[in-house]
């Protein structure tokens, strides 16, 4: 056996098998998929066909004649021939029934201010008038790109759905990115108008937004690209809360224009099923961003598809995803899958525990919320600064969803017992910017959910565990790169102006014949690690580049600081490599405490013990530190690489992205100073081992 087969192996068996919690009667009831006969339908035999089901959740303005066509791989094409408008498909159509359902939902984050209701009618008036703004002023057509830098404000998804109705290719970048990232999208993306808005509200404090168009456009200027138009929205309209000026000639507020066009009608413009929706960029640590390009009707189709049978969301419930449309969830699940269904999707502008950790759960309360939608990391936060604040909230889910990171079980548990009241089914859903929706879920009425698995593929959805060599890895064995047999309508369509890249991030590695035209010879390549139990339910460890190799065994990220979170007094945890002399690699574990609880030696004692007992002696970690918070991305990702930079004196690398940056000195300081004051600093890296440490944990 070689060494990564011992040491996937070794993966294995670390995994305590958990227990099933099936879905609760009155969930079945009423769910949107409860019939089994739904497996048959998506089963392999029907592939592709079985997505028609999909996209006649759509109105189609012509129909397609091909579901699926591979005639170019790996650039599949999905109902070839079809037409449609996207904001036609989310707006217009549900104005006969549902004119005067609010659309939207939005809460501010200042306590005392009013929510915003928006019915269908009133976003179909606004998304008019912004369309007709953007084609009559800024001269905007079909195929264009335009950067929108927007916070969680109506506007965002007014804004996306009025390019949309143009066939205007969007691309919004995370608010909380700075004004270089931004820039540097604009320029890769090619847009010449941006927009923006010059303020808004996060954890008390008006952030002024506008200073970073400046830095934006100077950035996109570096790049070769010039912003001839910046569209300013105002968080408060008629009063400008930015200090940086407004250039003339250049910059516009939104709110002034938009007098010339209202009550403007924009008839939308029929699109071909493939024309591209927008882009949404994701990064790794060392290339440069990635345009993932997204569909229309493929996309739009996977996502309605996904938001009615795993969401389960009917038109009379109210449905909050307490994710950023910044980020490709709130894309799918915030805007076009809920409005495709004509949902009532709840938008929040600010941080989950302003002014105090029982926020979210008042929020639930007030609106009536019945289906939550959020992140580990989210959750995490909301146990660690309020344990017990659901009890005392008179809010009831019948649905619950985690993504964007693996789980801990006993997080899981947390949010099964105190946020759903044990009332409430949960789904884990796996997948990424890439892929438009789900890839891998439990179906919500028909399967049991299983702490920190995901579940198995999603309706039409065939993974495979590979090994590195492209051998498919048994179902109970071990762990392995997971893979999608088959493409789905909702995969992006390439890598926005680098087509050579998405062949050979995606495909290439498990590619079996670059000339085959037959879709079973391209499977996807995920870049995670998964494990496939028994039961046919995945495990993700995690990327594959967030591993550990501790002595010739590989140590998931994720697998020991899912045990540092059985430790009682511990809040969240971090686990990074140190390059160590005699094993290769050792761990590091970092770790917040919960409320109440002081940092202590037994408390460090107690993460050694447990990583030791639960997993094994060769990965008991070398430190324990015990910091006030970890460093995190502003969509709530622990950022590793800052302080796997940390401890192996490599620096922090750049966190000018990061929401909570001070942190980073307090933490380098503290680890740093302790570390010399034990003489243990690392000898001079080498160059990989330093490629290795600066790449280390999620891309940012
Ligand atoms: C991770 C977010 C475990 C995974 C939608 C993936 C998850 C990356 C889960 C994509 C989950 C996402 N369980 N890991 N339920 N969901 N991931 O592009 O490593 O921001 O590759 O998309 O997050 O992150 P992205």
């Amino acid at each position: 056996m070689s060494e990564t087969q011992v040491s996937e192996a070794e993966i294995a068996v670390h995994w305590r098998e958990e227990e099933y919690f099936p879905p609760p009667a009155s969930f079945i009831g009423q769910a949107n998929a409860s019939d089994p006969a739904i497996f048959d339908r998506f089963a392999e035999k029907n592939f592709p066909e079985c997505f028609k089901e999909y996209a006649d959740l759509l109105t189609w303005d012509k129909y397609w004649h091909t579901t699926l066509d591979t005639s170019n791989p790996p650039f599949w094409k999905w109902f070839v021939g079809g037409k449609l408008n996207a904001s036609y498909n989310c707006v217009d159509r549900h104005l006969a029934k549902y004119r005067n359902k609010a659309a939207f939902i939005w809460v501010p984050e200042p306590e005392s201010a009013q929510t915003l209701v928006i019915t269908y009618q009133e976003l179909y008036v606004r998304v008019n008038e912004f369309a007709a703004l953007l084609r009559d002023f800024c001269g905007l057509k079909a195929g264009d790109r335009v950067t929108l830098h927007m916070p969680m404000v109506p506007e965002l998804p007014i804004a996306m759905l009025a390019c949309a109705r143009l066939g205007v290719i969007h691309n919004q970048v995370f608010g909380g990115f700075s004004g270089t990232a931004c820039g540097d999208r604009i320029a890769d993306s090619g847009s010449n108008v941006l927009i923006t808005i010059d303020a808004y509200y996060r954890n008390g404090d008006l952030l002024d937004h506008k200073a970073k168009a400046e830095d934006a456009i100077a950035a996109a200027k570096k790049n070769g690209a010039k912003v001839e138009k910046v569209l300013v929205w105002r968080r408060h309209p008629g009063t400008y809360s930015s200090k940086t000026p407004m250039v003339k000639g250049r910059d516009f507020f939104v709110d002034e224009v938009l007098a010339d066009y209202r009550g403007k009608i924009v008839e939308p413009v029929s699109m071909p099923a493939e024309a591209p929706l927008f882009l949404m960029y994701t990064s790794g640590t060392t290339a440069r961003p990635k345009g993932c390009q997204h569909s229309t009707g493929g996309y739009l189709s996977y996502v309605a598809g996904t938001s009615k049978y795993y969401q389960d969301i009917h038109p009379e419930d109210t449905y909050w995803c307490f994710a950023d449309i910044g980020w490709i969830t709130g894309h799918s699940y915030i805007v076009y899958g809920p409005l495709a269904l004509a949902a009532t999707s709840v938008m929040y502008e600010g941080v989950p525990t302003y002014p105090d950790a029982g926020r979210t759960w008042r929020i639930a309360e007030r609106l009536g919320v019945n289906i939550f939608h959020t992140a580990p990391t989210t959750i995490r936060m909301l146990r660690k600064l309020g344990p017990d604040e659901p009890k005392k909230y008179n809010y009831h889910f019948k649905h619950m969803t985690t993504v964007g990171e693996p789980i801990e079980p006993d997080v899981w548990r947390w949010y099964y017992h105190s946020v759903g009241k044990d009332e409430a089914v949960i789904v884990d859903t796996w997948w990424q910017t890439e892929n438009g929706g789900f890839l891998g879920s439990t179906l919500p009425a028909l399967q049991a959910m299983k702490p920190g698995s995901c579940g198995p593929g999603v309706l039409g959805i065939y993974p495979v565990i590979n090994d590195e060599k492209g051998k498919p890895v048994p179902a109970g064995s071990r762990a392995g790169n997971i893979c999608i047999r088959n493409p789905w309508p909702g995969i992006f369509q390439t890598i926005y102006g680098a087509p050579e890249r998405f062949v050979q991030i995606y495909y290439e590695k498990y590619c079996k014949d670059k000339n085959s035209k037959d879709w079973h010879d391209w499977p996807y390549f995920a870049g995670d690690g998964a494990l496939q139990a028994e039961d046919g339910y995945f495990r993700i460890i995690g990327r594959v580049d967030d591993v550990i190799n501790v002595a010739g065994h590989r140590l998931g990220t994720k697998e020991l600081e899912s045990a540092t979170m059985t430790v009682e007094e511990i809040a969240e945890a971090a686990a990074v490599p140190v390059i160590d002399e005699l094993r290769g690699r050792a761990v590091e574990i970092y770790v917040a405490l919960k409320p109440g609880y002081k940092p202590s030696k037994e408390i460090e004692a107690k993460v050694a013990a447990a990583i030791e007992n639960l997993i094994g002696k060769i990965a008991r970690p070398k430190n324990v530190w015990i910091v006030p918070d970890m460093p995190k991305t502003r969509s709530g990702k622990i950022m590793r690489r800052v302080i796997a930079g940390i401890s192996n004196f490599t620096g922090t690398g750049d966190i000018t992205t990061l929401a909570n940056p001070e942190v980073v000195e307090v933490i380098q300081h503290h680890v740093q100073a302790e570390k010399v004051e034990r003489g243990d600093t690392p000898r001079k890296l080498t160059e990989q081992e330093l490629e290795e440490i600066k790449a280390f944990g999620h891309a940012e």
